[in-house]
């Protein structure tokens, strides 16, 4: 059994009314109760958290120390310009995967560049709310291959 925390940094809380032709009509408490189907199926304790300040996201993610076992993570606009969550992620070597509803390298330059893509297993974007699924069953391989 894996324990993930899937954390949702700034704005993502406004899923369904913000810019749905961007980030689609769905609300974050439905793209987490589809995790929630898929998680015993496949083995997995969830924990959400969603948070729009930057020191609440790295206070879960030191909790997170020994507690959790991989992290399933949309930064919002902290994916361009936080190296303080990238330390804290670093901090705590719980491996990451980075999941973006619209597709970022498509969209403004200054969306293009992630801090935290080199430190995290992989990056889905671009795939809607399918890329928390495809970000959890990515991060179950990556934990059953790393054990
Ligand atoms: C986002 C992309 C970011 O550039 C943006 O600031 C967000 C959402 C996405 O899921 O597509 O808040 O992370």
């Amino acid at each position: 059994m894996y324990r993930i925390l899937v954390m949702n940094g700034p704005n993502l809380n406004m899923l369904g009314v913000r810019e749905p032709g961007v980030y689609g009509s769905e609300k974050l408490v439905d793209i987490e109760n589809h995790l929630k189907e898929l998680a015993a199926p496949n083995g997995l304790e969830l924990s959400f958290f969603q948070s729009n300040h930057e020191g609440e996201l790295i206070d879960r993610i030191h909790a997170a120390y020994g507690n959790k076992d991989g992290i399933v993570l949309n930064p919002g606009a902290l994916t361009h310009y936080s190296y303080a969550l990238r330390d804290a992620l670093t901090s705590v070597s719980i491996p990451v995967v980075e999941v973006h509803l619209s597709n970022i390298h498509a969209r403004e330059a200054f969306r293009h560049h992630s801090v935290i893509a080199p430190i995290a297993v992989g990056q889905i974007s671009g795939f809607g709310s399918y890329g928390y699924e495809m970000g959890l069953l990515a991060l179950k391989r990556h934990l059953e291959r790393a054990k």
